[in-house]
């Protein structure tokens, strides 16, 4: 498949997503958001792929949904376009992605980067919903993801007065894994995502599902499906050699059965 916004390509198990919109500090336009779920949707079904990268590039990430293509735009324009549904496609995406974050990484975009289940931030790296700004607030899970992620106390001042936090900031309050220079965040979050592609594939798959759970969820109905999911590999070949070569003190052979 071609694509006109995004790069695809592939580095042994990790399949990898460049936006690429660099002039437009990689806003996100309708076609880059079914672009994006449309690539991350075929890594998902490729069994030589076991994790994921999404990343912009050294001074975006992402500056937000695409201003320009909304601006005009009524309500009920905007339902009928219901833009940000495509965004519940990233949600089954079922293999971890990692979000590599450099530079801008606002609105839209930060809530990306939310999205996803692991970030590896530059150090140049922004993180803000500035929405408040142009007269809306965040529509793709800003005041919940981040909330979440962050606390009540830094999300309130983030979607009220779009006050934008650097990188440490964001580690600081758990938005973020780790934080690196800018000349290797994304050799970092390759690695990461490489070593946890090298894992069992339905261990990896049952566990993302699993921590998600954790946020949309009451916690009685995450701890019983965690338990369902930790039940059910026992039913797999991975789980046996898993155990087997731990007995036998040598290293796994994953097989994804
Ligand atoms: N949408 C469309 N175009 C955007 C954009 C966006 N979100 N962000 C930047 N651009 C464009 C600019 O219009 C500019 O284009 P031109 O060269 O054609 O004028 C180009 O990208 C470069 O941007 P700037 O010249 O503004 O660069 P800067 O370095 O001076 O400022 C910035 C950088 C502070 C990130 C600034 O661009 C900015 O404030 N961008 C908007 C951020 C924002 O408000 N994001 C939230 C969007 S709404 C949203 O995301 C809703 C949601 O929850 C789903």
């Amino acid at each position: 498949m071609t694509y006109q916004f995004i790069l695809t390509e592939t580095r042994e198990r990790v399949g990898l997503v460049r936006l690429n919109r660099p002039k437009e500090l990689n806003a996100l336009n309708s076609m880059v958001m079914e672009e994006l779920a449309v690539a991350l949707e075929e890594f998902d079904r490729d069994p030589g792929i076991g994790c994921m990268v999404v990343t912009g590039d050294e001074r975006a990430f992402a500056a937000g949904a695409d201003i320009k293509e909304m601006a005009g735009a009524t309500t009920v324009e905007m339902v009928q376009r219901d833009a940000i549904a495509r965004w519940d496609r990233l949600k089954r995406i079922k293999k971890p992605i990692v979000a590599a974050v450099s530079g801008f990484c606002l609105g839209g975009g930060n809530e990306l980067a939310t999205a996803c289940d692991l970030i590896v931030a530059s150090e140049t790296a922004r993180f803000g919903q500035p929405e408040i700004n142009l007269g809306v607030m965040p529509g793709a899970g800003g005041t919940q993801r981040l909330t979440r992620a962050v606390g009540k106390a830094l999300a309130m001042e983030m979607v009220l007065n779009g006050r934008f936090i650097t990188a440490d900031e964001a580690l600081r309050a758990g938005l973020v894994n780790r934080v690196v220079p800018v000349e290797v965040y994304l050799d970092e979050a390759v690695k990461l995502a490489g070593e946890i592609a090298a894992r069992a594939p339905l261990a990896v798959r049952f566990a993302k599902e699993a921590v998600n759970n954790a946020f949309e969820s009451f916690l009685a109905d995450g701890v019983a499906d965690e338990r369902r999911a930790f039940y059910m590999l026992f039913s797999t070949e991975d789980q046996k050699e898993g155990m087997q070569a731990f007995i036998e003190k040598r290293k796994p052979e994953w097989k994804g059965k």
